[in-house]
C-alpha cells in the first residue's frame, strides 16, 4: 500500500501498522509484542494526539492534516472508529498519505500563475516601450546628420542608437514570449532549417574557432511546422552553445528519425502505423549546466550571463510545445550539454509514400 494505515484497539495497543506508517512518521517499527501507540509514537506527539481523538470526539476528522515540522512533511489523514456488532467502539483506524509532493506541486502551480501574470505585465510594458524606443532611434539618427562635423558627438549618437536597438531587441523578444504562438504550418525540411539557424546564430554570437558538425541523414522525413519559428528554436540553442563555448570547442547537430509506438491505451486501430518523430540533438562540449539549474534554465528571465535576457530557452520551449514536440536537456558539468528536440513527422511526408 502506498498509503499509511494504522489500526488500534480500544485499550490503545496497535493492532496493525504498515511499513508506510513507520516510513512517513520516521519511527522505527518496534520488535516483539504489540505495544501501545502512545509509547511507539512518543516522539510524534501530534500523531498520539490525533489517534487519541478517535475515542474522544463525536465527529471524527476527515481529510485533516498533520504538519510534521522537523521532517518538513505534511500528512493528510482520515480517522474512523471500528465498532462491533452491537455498535460498541472497539478500536480505530487512521489512513493517511504523505502530501508533501502534492503541496510542492501546488506551490509550483502557484508559481506558474505568478509567472503568467508577470508575463502579462511584461508584455504591457514592452508594448509601451516600443514606440518611445523607436522615437529615440529615429531622432538620434536625425541629430547625427546635424552634427556631421563633430566626430565626438557622432560617436556618442552612434552609441545611443545601438543601445536603443539593443533595448528594442529585448522588448521584441519579450513580446514574442508572451504572445500566443501562431504557426504558419508547412512541410519543413529540417536540414534547411538547421543550415539557416547556423548562419543566424553566427551573426548573433561569436563563433570564434568553434567547429560545427551537421549530421543529417539524406532520408530525413519532413516535419509539420512553421519554418521560421523552428529556425528560431535552433538559432537560440546554437547561440547558447556558441556563448557557452566562448570561441573554443565543438558543436554537433545530429538529426535522426525515431519510431514512437502508440500507447495501446490510445490506439484507434491495431494496424495503425507507429508515429515517427524527428529528433534533433544540439550538443556542445562546453562547461555544461549545473544540475541544480537544469530545472530553471527554461524559465523566462533566468540567465547566468551579464548581458543575457534569459528569454532564449523560454521561447524555444514555447515554440516546441506549439509544435506538439518535446525538448529535453542532458548535461554533465565540465563535459558538455545536449538539447534534444523531438518533432512529429508530417503525415503527408514522403516517408509514408
Ligand atoms: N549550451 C549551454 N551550455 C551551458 N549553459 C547553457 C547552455 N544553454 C543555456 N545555458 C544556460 O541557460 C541559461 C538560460 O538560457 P537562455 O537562452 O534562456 O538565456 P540567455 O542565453 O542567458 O539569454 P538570451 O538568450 O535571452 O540572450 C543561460 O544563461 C545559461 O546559463
Ligand atoms: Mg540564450
Amino acid at each position: 500500500m502506498r498509503n499509511g494505515v494504522i489500526a488500534i484497539h480500544r485499550d490503545g495497543t496497535i493492532a496493525l501498522a504498515n511499513d508506510e506508517t513507520y516510513r512517513i512518521f520516521n519511527v522505527t517499527r518496534p520488535a516483539g509484542d504489540t505495544r501501545g501507540f502512545s509509547e511507539v509514537f512518543r516522539d510524534r506527539p501530534d500523531v498520539v494526539r490525533a489517534l487519541s481523538a478517535a475515542f474522544d470526539l463525536t465527529t471524527l476528522p476527515n481529510r485533516a492534516e498533520l504538519r510534521l515540522k522537523d521532517l518538513d512533511r505534511v500528512v493528510g489523514y482520515t480517522l474512523s472508529q471500528v465498532k462491533d456488532e452491537d455498535g460498541r467502539v472497539i478500536g480505530a483506524v487512521m489512513c493517511f498519505k504523505d502530501l508533501t509532493l502534492v503541496e510542492q506541486a501546488e506551490e509550483r502551480e502557484r508559481l506558474r500563475d505568478r509567472l503568467a501574470s508577470l508575463g502579462e505585465m511584461a508584455a504591457g510594458i514592452a508594448h509601451e516601450l516600443k514606440n518611445p524606443l523607436a522615437g529615440i532611434e529615429v531622432m538620434a539618427g536625425l541629430l547625427r546628420r546635424q552634427v556631421s562635423d563633430m566626430p565626438d558627438a557622432q560617436t556618442l549618437i552612434a552609441d545611443i542608437i545601438s543601445e536603443a536597438k539593443l533595448a528594442n531587441a529585448i522588448v521584441v523578444e519579450m513580446l514574442e514570449l508572451v504572445r500566443p504562438v501562431r504557426l504558419q504550418m508547412e512541410q519543413v525540411d529540417v536540414r534547411d532549417v538547421l543550415h539557416q539557424s547556423i548562419t543566424l546564430a553566427e551573426s548573433k554570437a561569436q563563433r570564434g574557432g568553434v567547429a560545427v558538425a551537421l549530421k543529417v541523414p539524406p532520408s530525413l522525413p519532413l516535419v509539420d511546422g512553421d519554418p521560421h519559428q523552428l529556425c528560431q528554436v535552433f538559432t537560440n540553442l546554437l547561440t547558447n552553445a556558441f556563448e557557452a563555448l566562448g570561441g573554443r570547442g565543438h558543436i554537433t547537430i545530429a538529426a535522426l528519425v525515431e519510431d514512437v509506438l502508440h500507447d495501446p491505451a490510445f490506439a484507434i486501430e491495431d494496424h495503425e502505423a507507429p508515429t515517427k518523430t524527428v529528433i534533433v540533438d544540439v550538443m556542445d562540449d562546453g562547461p555544461g549546466v549545473p544540475a541544480d539549474l537544469s530545472d530553471r534554465i527554461f524559465d523566462p528571465f533566468f540567465t547566468t550571463k551579464a548581458e543575457g535576457s534569459g528569454l532564449g530557452l523560454a521561447i524555444v520551449r514555447k515554440i516546441v510545445d506549439a509544435h506538439d514536440g518535446r525538448i529535453d536537456l542532458a548535461s554533465t558539468p565540465g563535459q558538455g550539454t545536449r538539447f534534444r528536440v523531438a518533432l512529429p513527422v508530417s503525415s503527408g511526408s514522403s516517408w509514408f509514400k
